[in-house]
């Protein structure tokens, strides 16, 4: 019996906590032997850290970068998956190195924490941390800019849409892309500016999180760069899941921009919007008072090709008929591979 197609659950929603871990994995036979175990043992990780309470919602999500992917040799390659490039427009969007992206959730920071404790037991001895965020929920889903971030997010159907591969790169179906930026703020800077040229920044009001009616947003709002549409007219939409971060005490006050897509290029588009300008020139101005240190793309393979991945075999038999897929369970992370067989 052929198992349904099970994706990682990338459609779950903003929760308190998350933790963001970049890493680089050694080059070398036994790391990626060490990989695949892990790949292989994912599923009962979560189920071990996240059983202990439902209420927790644990899931993560775990990517793979371009150069890893080759080194997997399975066979096939996601059609959108390359190394993140960088954008020098009016201001720099760089790309930083990384291979594996771990994307943790949960209602609580403490389950979030003894997931990436797990994780980097396994993974640490074989892998250079490029990066580790450990991001928080700010009043009411406010990013440290102070505006409400993640109310356009797709819903429903709309998101799966948004963010899922579906029948056009049929052997990874069920699959998404993510690119992931961390943003310094220069809050000095920013709390220097009326409340009123913020909104305009954002194209939305402050306080109430209501959008601004077209005809009044700037041409460089954040808003009117980051919503563009493909030749038919069709809104091109992603999922956010942007945690704030930060330490007090030493100044340092950031965004983790993450988004989620079912092909990375309309994520490019709105960075080459922000960053570039559209028209060129007329960039965005969140940009004035937020720093990308790194940028990076993954693949997030369905949990079906991490089964794959951890038994080291192949892709070359895909694509299997087309499965109904199914989100992985939502309170234990990637579900059971065992019950479809
Ligand atoms: C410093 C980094 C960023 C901050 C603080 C930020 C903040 C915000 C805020 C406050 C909103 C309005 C509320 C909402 O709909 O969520 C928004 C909307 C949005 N942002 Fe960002 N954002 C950042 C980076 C990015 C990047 C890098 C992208 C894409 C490459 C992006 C894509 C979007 C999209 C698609 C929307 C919804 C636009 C709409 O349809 O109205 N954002 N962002």
């Amino acid at each position: 019996m052929v198992s349904p197609t099970i994706s990682q659950p990338v459609e779950g929603g903003l929760t308190r906590a998350a933790i963001f871990i970049t890493l680089t994995l050694n080059n070398d036979d036994a790391a990626l032997q060490t990989f695949r175990d892990f790949c292989a043992d994912l599923p009962s990780l979560i189920r071990a850290v996240g059983f202990r309470s439902a209420e927790a919602e644990l899931t993560c999500i775990l990517g793979i970068g371009a150069d890893l992917w080759g080194r997997l040799a399975l066979g096939a390659r996601p059609q959108g998956l390359h190394v993140f490039e960088e954008i020098a427009g009016v201001h720099l969007a760089p790309s930083t190195p990384g291979d594996i992206l771990l994307h943790i959730r949960a209602t609580r920071p403490d389950y979030c924490f003894e997931m990436a404790t797990q994780i980097m037991r396994r993974l640490g001895p074989v892998a250079t941390v490029e990066d580790e965020t450990q991001g928080f929920k700010f009043f009411d889903n406010r990013d440290l800019l102070g505006f409400v971030d993640g109310t356009e997010n797709p819903n429903g159907v709309e998101r799966t849409a948004a963010v899922l591969i579906g029948p056009e790169d049929a052997a990874f179906a069920g699959g998404s892309y993510v690119i992931v930026q961390k943003y310094m703020h220069d809050l000095d800077k920013w709390q220097a500016m009326t409340t009123e040229s913020q909104e305009r920044v954002i194209g939305r009001h402050k306080l109430s999180d209501i959008e601004f009616p077209d005809a009044e947003k700037a041409s460089f709002a954040h808003n009117v760069l980051t919503s563009i549409n493909d030749d038919q007219g069709n809104q091109l939409q992603i999922l956010r899941d942007n945690m704030p971060f930060g330490s007090p005490a030493k100044g340092e006050f950031g965004t983790y921009f993450i988004g989620y897509a079912c092909e990375p290029g309309r994520i490019e588009t709105m960075l080459r919007n922000m960053f570039v300008g559209l028209p060129q020139g007329n960039y965005d101005r969140i940009l004035d008072v937020s720093t990308p240190v790194t940028g990076g793309l993954f693949f997030i393979p369905t949990a079906n090709i991490l089964d794959v991945i951890g038994a080291g075999g192949t892709l070359e038999a895909q694509p299997s008929p087309p499965q109904p897929t199914r989100q992985a369970d939502a309170s234990l992370g990637i579900g059971s591979l065992k019950q479809g067989d």
